[in-house]
């Protein structure tokens, strides 16, 4: 059978699609950052455990009380991202989380609990003595497979070859395992994250702790070794990831494609630079080359999807039928939305500085 036959008509857009285009590529990542965060965070409170001293332990503390709100950021800004992708490839994405739906729907119980868990970390952190470790490492663990579902369902959707399993196995159990690039893109993800994570950590230490002056170097030097190693181990990681792309998808990044070509080696020199800076724990000069890094790497993410898609899917073949009208709500709403968000976290520092 032709897989192509299997892919569903696509829905028409009421706007051209680039402008769709252009918001998932704007959200899409600040909720990339937002995760790294979280999942930064989680690591170096885990990891503050195994240390005996005051600071480590007083750091860990900081990092209980931040992760329920980074956590609500994450999943708040996934769900702008979320939105455009069900608008540009809903036909690809539906069909992708039907096939896996057993796990797709097991995002959110794993999301309840790790959300209930981190807030049992933050509110009875002493109480919870040793078991406080256990119940980090728990949220971490849970966190790390919501994104590997995630990982799963974004490759699934790109490959309708793949989806012909689903004639032997229609239970909603299917995942993308058989897919050579599924794992090294999954690591990719995570090791980055971890990285970035650690920077904000240390960013986190050196601002907003900086009146502990112990925690705020535990923090810092931690957060920074965290971010050296693990990028240092993304290069190779990175490479191993782009051998393991289809072969069509990967000579986009190798000459075929200008553009993808122009941001690998974008991406390749700012981790390069990166990685000096952060060894010599230069906070601001990092984050400045990280945050392009990450949008870069979006950007890119966006290519090998339509690489993969190319034999599939034309973008724009898909219909238009103009009606502006909802994309400008859309507009005014997120504009507001911001403020509000703006607002409430210059409420949150004057609260901190009371307390
Ligand atoms: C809180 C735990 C979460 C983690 C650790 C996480 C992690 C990830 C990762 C690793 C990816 C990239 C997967 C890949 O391409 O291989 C991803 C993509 C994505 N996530 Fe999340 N995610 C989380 C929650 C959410 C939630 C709750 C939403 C929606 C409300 C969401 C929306 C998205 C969307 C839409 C994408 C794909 C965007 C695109 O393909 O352009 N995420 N996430």
């Amino acid at each position: 059978m032709n897989p192509a036959t299997l892919i569903p008509t696509a829905d028409a857009l009421t706007v051209p699609w680039g402008w769709f285009q252009f918001l998932l590529m704007l959200t899409f990542p600040l909720h990339l950052f937002a995760m790294n965060a979280m999942l930064g965070t989680a690591l170096t409170a885990f990891i503050c455990h195994l240390r005996p001293e005051r600071a480590y332990q007083e750091l860990s503390h900081e990092l209980a009380r931040a992760l329920p709100f980074i956590m609500a950021f994450t999943i708040n800004l996934g769900v702008a991202p979320l939105l455009f992708v069900n608008v540009l490839y809903g036909h690809l994405f539906y069909t992708s989380s039907i096939m896996m739906g057993l796990f797709w729907l097991a995002v959110i119980p794993i999301l309840i609990i790790a959300y209930y868990l981190a807030y049992i970390y933050d509110f009875k952190f002493d109480k919870l003595g040793n078991l406080a470790r256990f119940a980090i490492l728990v949220v971490l663990l849970f966190l790390m497979a919501v994104g590997f579902l995630f990982s799963n369902n974004m490759t699934m959707m790109l490959s309708p070859a793949s989806w012909l399993r689903w004639f032997a196995e229609p239970g909603g159990t299917l995942l993308n395992l058989a897919d050579p690039a599924l794992l090294p893109r999954y690591l990719h993800m995570m090791i980055g994250a971890l990285a970035v994570g650690g920077l904000c950590v240390a960013l986190y230490s050196s601002t907003v702790l900086k009146h502990d002056a112990g925690v705020a170097e535990a923090g810092t030097r931690l957060g920074m070794q965290l971010f050296t190693l693990l990028t240092g181990l993304q290069i190779l990681i990175g490479a191993v990831f782009l051998l393991m792309l289809p072969a069509e998808v990967m000579k986009r990044f190798i000459g075929n494609n200008i553009l993808a070509t122009g941001l690998l080696a974008t991406g390749v020199l700012l981790a390069i630079a990166s990685l000096v800076t952060s060894y010599r724990r230069n906070i601001t000069a990092t984050l400045c080359l990280v945050i392009p890094l990450i949008y870069v790497m979006a950007f890119m993410r966006d290519s090998v999807r339509t690489g993969y898609l190319e034999p599939y899917f034309d973008m724009a073949t898909v219909p238009v039928n103009v009606q502006w009208s909802p994309l400008v709500f859309f507009l005014v709403i997120l504009v507001l939305g911001l403020v509000v968000i703006a607002w409430m976290l210059s409420r949150l520092r004057g609260v901190k500085k009371v307390g």
